[in-house]
């Protein structure tokens, strides 16, 4: 019945922590490189300190990378995540896809806070630009190190395997900035006013132009600034290259916004790869990566397996499914076998966020009727685990009050962020964290004093939806909720049993 088992616990995940950061160039290239960049950047930095810091003197700066970095020749690319968690694992798995299919490097993430960056509305054409969101990304990420709160995706989410099979080449973004820009991100957490604020100014400096606030620079940065209310992406799909795409805005959306938007199918490889504007460019922006399916089509990005490429369609498959990270799984399985230690319900209630607020009912419904098909078959009481965004002191009054208090029929666990199992997979995620997950440049990065991650990462959501992927009586989401889809997705592929 129980399909936890401690002695399968995945190897794999546990054993594979690999120096795969930038694998194709030598680290003395990277080290000398660094040193000549740093100069370079010290060199400007003076240089603008005897003028007022006017646009125009920021944008005649903007507009150039420097030569060693175009020497470079290794491309890049990054993207805006935006929104909850799992919204950025979805797109996360996009920009996977699309370094892929545009050979470049992906630049890996952080994790942003809940909703600190949103998008909007792709259905109804009202989003953020491109450019506003990845402005938006830079101005938190900056916040999330002077927070010491900045954890990369990448040591929640296990990419091992894709990187070590060279199936795509990663770097984290710090890194990149530190490359990119010659910009220690450690002056983020110095507490002396005259680092801050020349620290401050090159921060900006960096952003502005990996956001591409003052458009594509040549050679250098290439902004994509079509989004989904003009673009569905594709690739290799027939040729379809260049056709309208059968989701477009209706005239009445058109005459109020007084908009004119005609969206098209493009495939990715054509527009943007070899042979492209976008091809000799050191780095690739992207807005939003964010795509889900509307009216019958996507809103953003269509790439499936039809691709004729083994390489890209290898990607497409195991992108479907990328596993938490083994201090996660772990902790999750804990839980299930050591504390509830018998067969149990995930119930997953998202009660509060926007929509749902007006949907509490039809999700304890939804539960109710689950549990009464339980009754009727299984001994009591059933074991139930509750994940939900509604506090506990709000418990009381719903029909979460009378599943406590019927303790004949039911009994309930639930996970809190102070709780000893979630603090322990906390602390385990900061002592793996950056040096053990990114080794860029080996031994030279150990003796850098990295001031992220001085607080202990936020474990408790990926904790809690490792725990449902072990639920044996079944799992009830909360429609339209993508935490729901993420652990249908982690069932389905078996995260606990640890068989994927
Ligand atoms: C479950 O926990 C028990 C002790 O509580 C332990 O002996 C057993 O190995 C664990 N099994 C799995 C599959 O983790
Ligand atoms: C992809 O990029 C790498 C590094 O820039 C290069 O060595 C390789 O030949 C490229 N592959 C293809 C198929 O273009
Ligand atoms: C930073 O410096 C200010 C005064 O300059 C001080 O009040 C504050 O406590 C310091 N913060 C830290 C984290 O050291
Ligand atoms: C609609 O937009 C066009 C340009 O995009 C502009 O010339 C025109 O004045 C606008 N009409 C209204 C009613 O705002």
């Amino acid at each position: 019945m129980n399909n936890i088992h401690r002695s399968t616990s995945p190897q794999t995940l546990i054993s594979e922590k690999p120096n795969y950061r930038w694998p194709l160039i030598p680290v003395s290239v990277i080290i000398l490189l660094s040193f000549l960049i740093f100069y370079y950047y010290s060199l400007s930095l003076t240089t603008n300190a005897h003028f007022p810091v006017s646009s125009k003197t920021l944008k005649s700066n903007m507009n150039q990378c420097s030569s060693q970095i175009v020497a470079l020749g290794e491309k890049f690319l990054w993207y805006a995540p935006h929104s909850g968690f799992n919204n950025q694992l979805l797109e996360f798995k996009n920009a996977i896809l699309m370094a892929g299919i545009l050979n470049r490097t992906l630049i890996v993430p952080p994790i942003l806070d809940h909703h600190a960056v949103a998008l909007g509305s792709c259905p109804k054409f009202r989003v953020l630009d491109p450019k506003e969101l990845r402005i938006s990304v830079w101005d938190h990420m900056i916040e999330l190190i002077q927070g010491g709160r900045y954890i990369s995706i990448a040591e929640i989410i296990d990419i091992s395997p894709l990187v070590s099979s060279s199936l795509v080449r990663v770097i984290d973004l710090r890194d990149f900035v530190s490359i990119w820009c010659g910009i220690s991100l450690d002056l983020a957490c110095l507490n002396d006013s005259k680092v801050q604020s020349s620290f401050n100014f090159r921060q900006k400096q960096c952003g502005s132009l990996l956001a591409g606030v003052h458009g594509s620079v040549d050679k250098c940065v290439y902004a994509v600034n079509d989004d989904c209310r003009t673009t569905v992406w594709t690739h290799h799909s027939g040729n379809e290259d260049g056709m309208l795409d059968s989701f477009q805005p209706n005239e009445q959306l058109k005459k109020k916004k007084n908009v004119t938007y005609i969206r098209r199918r493009r495939d990715v490889f054509k527009t943007l790869g070899p042979g492209s504007g976008a091809e000799s460019a050191s780095l690739l922006a992207f807005g939003s990566l964010f795509t889900a399916p509307y009216k019958g089509s996507q809103s953003y990005m269509d790439i499936h397996e039809s691709v004729q490429d083994p390489r890209i369609r290898s990607l497409i498959d195991k992108t479907k499914f990328l596993p938490f990270v083994s201090e996660i799984v772990s902790a999750g399985k804990e839980f299930a076998n050591a504390t509830i230690k018998a067969p149990f319900l995930c119930a997953q209630l998202r009660l509060l966020d926007g929509q749902f607020k007006n949907h509490q009912k039809a999700a304890f419904n939804g539960l109710q009727q689950k549990l009464e098909s339980l009754q009727q078959k299984g001994p009591l009481p059933i074991h139930i685990f509750l994940m939900t965004d509604l506090p506990g002191e709000n418990w009381a009054d719903t029909y979460l009050g009378d599943l406590i208090s019927d303790s004949l029929h039911y009994k309930v666990y639930f996970l809190r962020e102070d709780d000893e199992l979630v603090r322990q997979a906390s602390k385990k995620l900061k002592e793996a964290g950056y040096e053990q997950r990114f080794v860029p440049y080996s031994d030279k990065a150990a003796d850098k004093k990295y001031c992220f991650n001085q607080r202990l990462p936020d474990a408790l959501l990926y904790v809690e939806q490792t725990v449902c992927s072990c639920a044996t009586l079944g799992f009830v989401g909360t429609a339209g909720s993508t935490i729901s889809e993420n652990i249908e997705l982690l069932r389905k592929f078996g995260l606990c049993s640890g068989q994927s």
